[in-house]
């Protein structure tokens, strides 16, 4: 079938964090939302109807899933993600970041280090300090409108500041880099030769761009997968983040016993029963949604390079490998930090999510999430080269 990506869905009234907390969230609610990383699209047509049967069926007591959940989800990143997981080594978390923080228990003791890449995910930081542990920061490079990684950095940061584990953004947000294989080898060589536990989170695996291919830590193969927990969910791929289901694959035997340890000792057994049904079904059947929804996405990244280019030379877009997050270098405007949030949220009328959250290495940059119809892209692209011509 074809799916209409054009179609606006009202999503007020949903307890959507996008746009029925903007006041909670001490922002005004005439802004357009542009930020959290969810999509404006509905899911593929089986997962609804799959949804809906189990619905009809009306008892919901606890859950686990069968063989054929594993085999749809593992047969799902063989084929997209270029790695065959194996079923046994999956343990089932309630989103990522809940992998996240119990990798960091699992791993490490309150007071050590944990290394992150920034300008990343901001949850990162969070769940390493949260934890009672310590930032090691090793950051991307920035040259010439595009990021990369230094070994000679990353590799000084590890010997002297002796992490427990690193946190992989894999592909990378909110820069949108795919990291090459060369690169996850370096990072992985460095890692094992000072014993650091790599937890690669790659939600963003299915968004490669044309022209990139998303490389999982995982296809390195041995040794580095036996030191690796490689996170995986259909949660961006399908838009299902409300329903909270991931894949965790912890191929080495001891590592997977002290992070299922660590998943028990939150307290957390089984899964809600509609991340998996609709997980399975998405899995299952929807390759065809996948491909209408990513090229349309490709649309509206390839729109916004073209109309800032035009009418907002200044804001330059970070080209993104992947994701539908994208990164906007915002410091050419020679505004303030403040200055920026001004010219956002009180010119342009625009809630996004303000750099700097990823770390300092990300002042004077704004992420935009474009996984939305075209005419809202549109439309807060109007209204932000709007707010830069006033300037
Ligand atoms: C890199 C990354 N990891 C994890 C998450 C969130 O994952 P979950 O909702 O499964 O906790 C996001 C959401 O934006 C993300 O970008």
């Amino acid at each position: 079938m074809t799916y209409d990506f054009d179609a606006v869905i009202d999503r007020h009234g949903t307890g959507s964090l996008k746009y029925d907390c903007a006041e909670r969230r001490g922002k005004s609610a005439d802004l357009l939302p542009m930020w959290v990383a969810d999509m404006d699209f509905r899911i593929p047509q089986e997962a609804v109807d799959a949804l809906v049967a189990r619905c009809e069926h009306g008892i919901f007591g606890y859950t686990e899933p069968d063989d054929a959940y594993f085999a749809a989800a593992c047969s799902w990143i063989e084929r997209h993600q270029g790695w065959r997981p194996d079923p046994e080594t999956c343990t089932l978390t309630p989103g990522v970041v809940f992998a996240l923080a119990a990798a960091v228990r699992a791993y490490s003791e309150p007071g050590d280090a944990v290394l992150i890449q920034p300008p990343v995910y901001y949850p990162f930081k969070e769940v390493i300090e949260d934890n009672g542990r310590v930032v090691a920061r090793a950051p991307l490079t920035y040259a010439n409108g595009s990021y990369g990684f230094d070994a000679t950095e990353f590799e000084r940061v590890v010997s002297e500041e002796r992490p427990a584990l690193f946190l992989l953004c894999n592909p990378h947000n909110p820069v949108g880099r795919v990291w090459a294989e060369d690169e996850l080898r370096a990072m992985g060589d460095i890692c094992l030769a000072h014993g650091v536990t790599v937890v690669s989170d790659e939600i963003h695996a299915d968004f490669a761009r044309p022209g990139f291919a998303h490389a999982s830590f995982a296809s390195l193969g041995e040794p580095y997968v036996s030191h690796a927990v490689i996170c995986t969910s259909p949660g961006k791929t399908f838009n299902l983040a409300g329903l909270q289901d991931s894949n965790i694959f912890v191929p080495d035997a001891g590592l997977s016993e002290r992070f299922r340890h660590a998943v028990a000792a939150a307290g957390y057994s089984q899964l809600g029963t509609m991340g998996i049904v609709a997980g399975q079904a998405c899995y299952e059947h929807g390759e065809d949604w996948f491909a209408q929804m990513k090229a349309y996405v490709e649309d509206n990244i390839r729109l916004t390079g073209a109309y800032l280019r035009e009418h907002a030379p200044a804001l330059h877009l970070v080209e993104p490998q992947s994701t539908y997050l994208l990164w906007v270098d915002c410091r050419a405007l020679g505004l303030s930090e403040d200055e920026l949030h001004r010219l956002v949220e009180d010119e342009a009328k625009l809630w996004v999510d303000f750099g700097d959250i990823f770390g300092p290495e990300g002042e004077g940059f704004i992420r935009l999430n474009v996984a939305c119809p075209r005419s809202v892209v549109e439309r807060a692209l109007v209204q932000l080269a709007g707010a830069v011509a006033r300037l």
